[in-house]
């Protein structure tokens, strides 16, 4: 029988978190996995104590993921390259700004077969346009990258509520040893091979999400967040059709928990929603809010909106996707919230 698998989390944020108690738990009851799932934190000082000290005495993330026990066999580290050093598999699970450090430190130390999946949800922005954060990881790190994406609000996933995901992975095999580590059953996983279409998926529904955030502060009611989710899914699928161009974009891709489920959820929870609606209300700037809201997690609507929008503007898309480009106007150049509505009044969809 092959030697156990060594699972590394990069990151400890909130999903982070939640996904570590998912994974430890597998692991210590699956013989393909070894017991011990190392957590590589992110230190910081929480109450004068260090985080991972924190974790590996109380087994409980009190910054990112207060009131859940994490299992005691998954092990927080501190130094990203002892932490990965040794993995077979590598979950990758950080806000996307720090993707490209976090890569640059790991280069080189990590196994060069490990497999990677990313948890990851935004885009990069390369010299020809979009770049999926998978990408930048395998262009670094030259390992194999797959994608796990869905309607996973993490404090929902911790609290063991059923949800769906969507795991993308080009490889069968892989496919199928990324699910057994994954699901339980309340978190029920479907495999895809469209792994760049699952990704893009859960990086532009955050930019819809803002939108509905806008709908809320401005006190629109729920016919308006359905038209806002449906033109949102319109200009995402758009967006996956021009900018996928390595394989097939099937619309059955949207109609799982990455596509559809997803952006459903986060348009009526999750921060960018939340974070949105007091930009309206308070004046406050994006940054302002993030801090005062969000105590340290990051928000990543507005910063995919703005790398969207490079993309659309290079390539003189900005007329076909009005909702992405007044998130990122509305966020950054000070257009009136207003706009939002008058985006939607005049959508290509109704012309
Ligand atoms: N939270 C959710 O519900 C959820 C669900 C699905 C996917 N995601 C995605 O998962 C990814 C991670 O989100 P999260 O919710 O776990 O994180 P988070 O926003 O809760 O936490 C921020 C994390 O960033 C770390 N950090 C701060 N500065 C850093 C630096 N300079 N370098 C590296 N790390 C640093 C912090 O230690 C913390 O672990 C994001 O792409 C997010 O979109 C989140």
């Amino acid at each position: 029988m092959a030697a156990p698998k060594k699972v590394c989390i990069i990151g400890s944020g909130n999903w982070g978190s939640a996904i570590a108690k998912i994974v430890g738990s597998n692991a210590a009851q699956n013989c393909k996995f070894d017991d011990t799932v190392k957590m590589w934190v992110f230190e910081e000082t929480v109450d004068g104590r260090k985080l991972t000290e924190i974790i590996n005495t109380d087994h409980e993330n009190v910054k990112y993921l207060p009131g859940h026990t994490l299992p005691s066999n998954v092990l927080a580290v501190p130094d990203l390259v002892e932490a990965s050093t040794d993995a077979d598999i590598l979950v990758f699970v950080i806000p996307h700004q720090f993707i490209g450090k976090v890569c640059d430190t790991m280069k080189g130390k990590i196994k060069s077969d490990a497999l990677g999946i990313s948890l990851i949800k935004g885009v990069d922005e390369g010299p020809d346009g979009l770049k999926l954060i998978s990408d930048v990881i395998q262009e670094k790190l030259g390992i194999t990258m797959s994608v796990l994406m869905g309607a996973n609000i993490a404090n929902e996933v911790a609290d063991e509520k059923f949800c769906e995901t969507t795991i993308g992975c080009k490889n069968k095999n892989h496919g199928a040893l990324l699910k057994e580590l994954m699901q339980t059953n309340n978190f029920r996983v479907t495999v895809v091979e469209e792994c760049d279409v699952v990704e893009i998926c859960g990086a532009l529904k955050n930019i819809v999400a803002v939108g509905a955030g806008f709908c809320d502060g401005l006190g629109f009611g729920d016919n308006t967040k359905a038209a806002v989710i449906r033109l949102g899914l319109m200009e995402m699928i758009a967006f996956a059709r021009i900018f996928c161009t390595a394989g097939h974009v099937s619309s059955a891709t949207f109609l799982e928990s990455c596509g559809v489920a997803d952006l459903i959820t986060t348009c009526y929870g999750g921060r960018n929603r939340k974070v949105a609606e007091a930009f309206v209300k308070t004046g406050k700037t994006i940054e302002e809010l993030e801090k005062e809201m969000l105590n340290g997690q990051k928000l990543q609507g507005p910063a995919t909106a703005a790398e969207v929008f490079l993309i659309l503007k290079r390539k003189n898309l900005i007329d076909k996707f009005p909702l992405f480009t007044a998130v990122y106007q509305i966020c950054y150049e000070k257009h009136p919230v207003k706009e939002f509505i008058g985006c939607l009044q005049n959508h290509p969809e109704h012309m």
